[in-house]
């Protein structure tokens, strides 16, 4: 678990601000600033583009989708172990913008640096830097750096540079490079991968530069992916008072621009940068395709670029945001509204790519997709913004083929296993244990569609895409187990890994069992829609998919047999058959530097033979389907998960802090809570240079609406348990329900619930059914 610690960044309400450049905390800071749309990542590095090492720092430029594979080398092979790997790859830079004043070239590392400020605005989505500088010949000049990574133009990053000479008049060059020769960080960011991608993976097609122009266009060695990149640039003064001339080589190049500065008179230059791929347009005219874009972006100009950016982000608070009023808010506040803006910043959002652990703002983890995205980050965009919720959805759709194929290396003949690991689709893990193993992630993903359906009730997009996902998920359940005589006939799933990945390869994992189940029950009564309500779309799909009703029997048998362990003594459902068996855990044979890293320092065997649990695993199914379980019920699991449960992984402590608001300890949910809100903004995992835990930030706003508001979707029908923990005096949230904008007021003696937008909404406040009925129209129940 994470070490609680202080403040790392001044507390602020909207912002983010490093108040000095420092070498040692680089690395960090990198990941913090790092920007995203969804499409395009860039990570928060400085754009005079310091020589740091492996260690210091990561230049880090992304493309969701993106990515370069390597031959898997394994020193024992199993049938079906993935060949090829999958890692997001690090592409050519393009920020990189030097100055030189006379010969002096600026640097944070010479000279004098004061009035310094690097803010990132989470309000507005936009990054600025600000400083006064001294050169060592003691020039000096204002700078103010503002980026954006823009959501309006989803191929373009703007910049905008100013420089102000302070007490001289004299030549200001500025030099922007493009350097292509770039390599993933791989040693550093995961030691235990062997394969890489090290080295420089892109090949060179074309560099050129023109004017004030300059273009990249490269294809990885495996994967057979090409990637184009360009800038253009707006100087002002305008560019016929500058000399204006460029270098191009193989791998990098450059546009120079020459001015005569005058003291107080400031230099502007607007530089915009492109990225796409063969994905957005032919090979062949990929070129055309950069340099139309960066013409249209520099023709809107950067001002215009802010404008909209910051139109596009309010937009997203305006629905998004949480308010908390008491003791320590500000702290709480600031660190919500951080991981708010990252979760939202990386989604993939054209239908072709997912949400990476790491968003797109590092190398951890290679890149991949997990199920992070489904149990963690699709329940906020699914209340906050569904277009999202449905596009993140659709990419699992679009790779329904791959699951398939992989369901068939699995032995299934029928239905679809989606990777535990991926980002085109394929299985990325390469061992098995923690990767193929976690079945679950099927179960994942037809949960979160589930929710999106019941959230929004788009029922055309359960028909064109939801119940062929929900039937091809179901049926891997339906294949991967059986009814064991020695379990009464029960239906038993063996050889599985749960979420918690500690215990794996287990029998009756109780979280995959109850989940697989639940993935069932919704393909049953898809099915059993369809044939009331749209017999022709349920005939498409039985020819489709070869699909027929006697399936659909089998499943019924399932859901009603479904079996799950249970300890008789202590009235708890063990996280699996065997896990009463294993050996307590004693955490005092663990030195306090190898417990937080237990497969780095212990034999997985060591591991997995003591009872032990590395993260939220059978709470985890508890609170999803927290209908099925009673209050007393829900309290002798807590209590008993809670005293086995280390919380290795960052996904755990939210999920723990909601169970506990649902059974009344609210002192403890508040402390869970407190446990991830801050987690990545002030690194209690020390890892926070890899890239940011995507699940756990979304995961505080589940903490929050699911936790302490209690809100829960239950065939369709909104419930709320809302409490207030003791240090605050009101919270505040909104969510989006069947076309409606919900405002939600949790005060110590007041419930508000105000209907913002949309004719009329129902939903249950402590079981009492509620119905307002005119937008504006509000709720209020005194407690
Ligand atoms: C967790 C997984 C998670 C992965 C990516 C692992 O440490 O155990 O549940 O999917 O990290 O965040």
């Amino acid at each position: 678990m994470g070490v609680r610690k202080e403040a790392i960044y001044p507390v602020q309400e909207w912002e983010i601000t490093e108040t000095e450049f420092c070498r040692e905390t680089n690395y960090r800071n990198e990941t913090t600033f790092s920007l995203s749309n969804g499409y395009i990542g860039t990570r928060g590095t400085y754009e005079e583009a310091y020589p740091f090492d492996v260690d210091t720092g990561l230049e880090g430029n992304f493309v969701n989708g993106f990515y370069e594979s390597e031959k898997i080398r394994y020193g024992e092979a199993n049938f079906g172990s993935p060949l090829l790997s999958q890692s997001l790859l690090n592409l050519p830079n393009l920020k990189e913008t030097r100055i030189y004043l006379g010969e002096e070239e600026f640097s944070m590392e010479a000279g004098r640096t004061e009035e310094y400020a690097r803010v990132l605005s989470m309000k507005d989505g936009v990054l600025t830097r600000r400083l006064l500088w001294t050169s060592p010949g003691g020039r000096k000049v204002r700078i103010e750096i503002r980026r954006l990574v823009s959501f309006d133009m989803k191929h373009i990053i703007a910049m905008q540079y100013e420089i102000l000479p302070v007490n001289f008049s004299g030549t200001v060059r500025i030099v922007s490079v493009l350097q292509a020769d770039v390599e993933n960080h791989t040693r550093k960011t995961n030691p235990i991968v062997d394969y890489g991608p090290f080295g420089r993976k892109l090949k060179p097609l074309e560099l050129w530069a023109d004017n004030t122009e300059i273009f990249y266009k490269g294809i990885t060695q495996t994967s057979r992916l090409t990637i184009a990149c360009g800038s253009i640039h707006t100087l002002s003064p305008s560019e016929s008072a500058a000399a204006v001339s460029h270098e191009a080589h193989a791998c990098d190049g450059a546009i120079y621009f020459e001015v005569q500065g005058k003291e107080g008179e400031k230099i502007t230059l607007e530089k915009f940068i492109c990225y796409a791929s063969d994905r957005d347009a032919a090979e062949g005219s990929l070129d055309t395709f950069v340099s139309d874009m960066l013409r249209k972006a520099k023709a809107r100009g950067y001002r215009q670029l802010e404008e909209k950016q910051k139109e596009y982000m309010h937009q997203f608070w305006e629905t998004a945001d949480i308010e908390i009023e008491g003791e320590n808010s500000m702290e709480l506040q600031q660190g919500i509204r951080f991981n708010l803006f990252h979760v939202f910043q990386s989604a993939g959002r054209d239908g072709r790519t997912g949400m990476g652990a790491k968003g797109l703002s590092g190398e951890g983890y290679e890149g991949h997709y997990f199920w992070d995205t489904e149990m963690y980050v699709l329940p906020v965009f699914i209340y906050t913004d569904p277009e999202v919720a449905r596009r993140l959805l659709d990419y699992r759709y679009g790779t329904l083929e791959q699951a398939r194929a992989r369901a068939r290396v699995l032995g299934h003949e029928k239905g679809a296993l989606f990777p535990w690991r991926t980002i085109n689709g394929e299985e990325a893990s390469t061992y098995y244990p923690l990767g193929t193993a976690q079945y679950h992630i099927n179960a994942d993903i037809a949960y979160a569609l589930a929710l999106y359906l019941q959230a929004t009730g788009d029922l055309s997009y359960f028909k064109e895409k939801g119940a062929e996902l929900l039937i091809e998920t179901a049926r891997v359940w339906a294949d991967a187990g059986s009814f064991a005589e020695c379990r009464g006939g029960k239906y038993c799933i063996c050889s599985v890994t749960g979420p918690d990945e500690y215990n794996v390869l287990v029998d009756n994992n109780f979280y995959t069992n109850l989940m697989a189940r639940e993935n069932l029950r919704d393909a049953v009564n898809a099915v059993a829609y369809l044939r009331e309500q749209d017999p022709a779309c349920l005939e498409a799909l039985e020819k489709k998919l070869g699909f027929s009703m006697d399936e659909a029997g089998l499943w019924e048998r399932i859901i009603e047999n479904m079996y799950f362990p249970y300890d008789e003594a202590r009235q708890i459902y063990p996280l699996d058959d065997g896990f009463m068996m294993r050996r307590p855990w004693d955490e005092s044979r663990i030195p306090p530097e190898k417990r937080a890293w237990l497969y780095e320092n212990y034999h997985p065997l060591f591991i997995m033979r003591h009872r032990m649990s590395k993260q939220a695993d059978a709470i985890l199914g508890m609170y999803l389907h927290s209908s099925l379980f009673t209050e007393e019920e829900l309290r002798r699991n807590y209590d008993f998960y809670q005293e086995v449960t280390l919380h290795h992984s960052s996904l755990s402590t939210c999920i723990f802090g909601i169970v506990a608001c649902e059974i009344g300890y609210v002192e403890e949910a508040y402390r869970y809570f407190a446990d991830s809100a801050r987690m990545d903004l002030d690194d209690y995992h020390n890892n926070f240079y890899a890239g940011i835990h995507a699940a756990n930030m979304a995961g505080t706003w589940q903490a929050i609406v699911n936790g302490f508001a209690g809100l829960r979707c239950c065939n369709s029908e909104l419930h709320f348990k809302p409490i207030l923990p003791p240090l605050w005096k009101k919270y505040t949230f909104k969510i989006k329900y069947r076309g409606s904008l919900l405002r939600v007021c949790v005060e110590k003696d007041r419930l508000e619930f105000t209907l913002e937008k949309g004719e009329s909404i129902q939903f249950y406040v402590h079981s009492k059914k509620v119905r307002i009925s005119e937008e504006g129209g509000t709720y209020i129940e005194k407690v």
